[in-house]
C-alpha cells in the first residue's frame, strides 16, 4: 500500500474524520444519562432559509433510530449541525449528557461521534483493508495526526476485526475502485466503526443499492452492536422501519412527526406528505 505519509493532504483528512475512541473524561456523563443524543430546538440558517427548524429529538444509548422525510427536508443538515460541520444558529446538542454545541467536528468524533456522507469518501486506488487500516490508525491515538500512531500490529488486527465486521473479509484485497457499488458503501460504513464509536450517523447508505446489495446492508446494521446508537437517514421505507425502533420524519426542516416504525408506517399525514412525495 502507499506510505501513510504520501497521502495527499485531503485525504489524509478524510481519513482522519472518521474519529478516535471516545474520550475517559466523557465516561461520568454517560452513567448520568442514558440519552445518547439530544437535540434541543436545533435550528441552521442558510440566509433566510431555516434548513433545519426547530428540530427537538432524543436517541437513547443503544438506540436504532431513522430519519425520513422527501429531498430537502433537512436531513443531511441535520447530520451536519450534528457533526459541527455546520453548526446550528440556534438550539443545543447533548452527546451522552454533555453540551457539545461549540465544539468543532474532530472534538465531536473524539467523543464517540462517527458519520458517514451522501457521496463516497473512500481512497479508490487503496485496497479494502488499506481504507479501513488507514481509518483504523486514524483514531488510533486520538490525536489526529498519522506520525505516532500505536502499535502495527494493534492496528493490524483492529482492521481484521473491521474486516470481519463489516463483511468484508472476502474482498479484503480487493482495490476499491474494483468494487461494486454496495461493497464501497459497506467499506464506509466499516471506516465509520473504526475506534469504537458510540453513536453513527448514516446519510442514505442505500442508496443506489441493488435489492441484493440492501439485504447485505440490512444484514450489516442489523449486525452492529447493541450498545452501539446509529441514526440512519433513509428514502427506502422497507430498510428503515426493518432496522431501527424510533423513527422522525423531517419536512420542511421540522418534524413532522415522531414514533415508532409501526406508528410512522400508519400515520395518515406521513403517508400524505412522505410517501406522496416520494412516489
Ligand atoms: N451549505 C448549504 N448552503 C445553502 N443551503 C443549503 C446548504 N446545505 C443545504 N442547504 C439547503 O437546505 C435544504 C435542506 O437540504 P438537505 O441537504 O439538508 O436536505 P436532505 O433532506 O438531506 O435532502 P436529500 O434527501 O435530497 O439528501 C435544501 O433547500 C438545501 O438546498
Ligand atoms: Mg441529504
Amino acid at each position: 500500500m502507499a506510505s501513510i505519509t504520501q497521502l495527499r493532504p485531503a485525504a489524509a483528512a478524510r481519513a482522519l474524520v472518521r474519529g478516535a475512541p471516545p474520550s475517559p473524561s466523557s465516561s461520568a456523563s454517560t452513567l448520568a444519562s442514558n440519552d445518547a443524543l439530544v437535540l434541543e430546538n436545533v435550528t441552521r440558517a442558510f440566509g433566510a432559509l431555516r434548513a433545519v427548524d426547530d428540530v427537538s429529538l432524543s436517541v437513547a444509548a443503544g438506540q436504532k433510530y431513522a430519519v425520513l422525510g422527501s429531498n430537502g427536508a433537512g436531513k443531511t443538515t441535520l447530520f451536519n449541525a450534528i457533526t459541527g460541520d455546520f453548526p446550528p444558529t440556534s438550539g443545543r446538542i447533548r452527546f451522552f449528557g454533555e453540551d457539545i454545541t461549540e465544539l468543532p467536528p474532530h472534538e465531536r468524533i473524539r467523543k464517540g461521534l462517527r458519520r458517514t456522507y451522501q457521496s463516497s469518501l473512500l481512497f479508490r486506488e487503496l485496497t479494502v483493508r488499506d481504507n479501513l487500516f488507514l481509518a483504523v490508525r486514524g483514531v488510533a491515538n486520538g490525536r489526529y495526526s498519522f506520525r505516532r500512531p500505536g502499535p502495527a500490529h494493534a492496528s493490524q488486527r483492529a482492521t481484521d476485526e473491521l474486516l470481519e465486521r463489516a463483511r468484508l473479509a472476502h474482498i479484503a484485497g480487493e482495490t476499491v475502485a474494483n468494487l461494486a457499488h454496495g461493497q464501497q458503501r459497506q467499506l464506509e460504513i466499516g471506516m465509520a466503526l473504526a475506534g469504537a464509536p458510540r453513536l453513527i450517523l448514516f446519510d442514505e447508505p442505500a442508496a443506489g443499492l441493488s435489492p441484493a446489495e440492501r439485504r447485505e446492508l440490512v444484514a450489516l446494521l442489523r449486525s452492529l452492536p447493541g450498545h452501539m446508537s446509529f441514526v440512519l437517514i433513509e428514502h427506502d421505507l422497507d430498510i428503515a422501519l426493518r432496522v431501527t425502533e424510533k423513527v422522525t420524519v423531517m419536512h420542511n426542516g421540522q418534524v413532522l412527526k415522531t414514533g415508532t416504525p409501526e406508528q410512522i408506517e400508519n400515520d395518515a399525514q406521513v403517508q400524505a406528505i412522505y410517501m406522496g412525495g416520494k412516489h
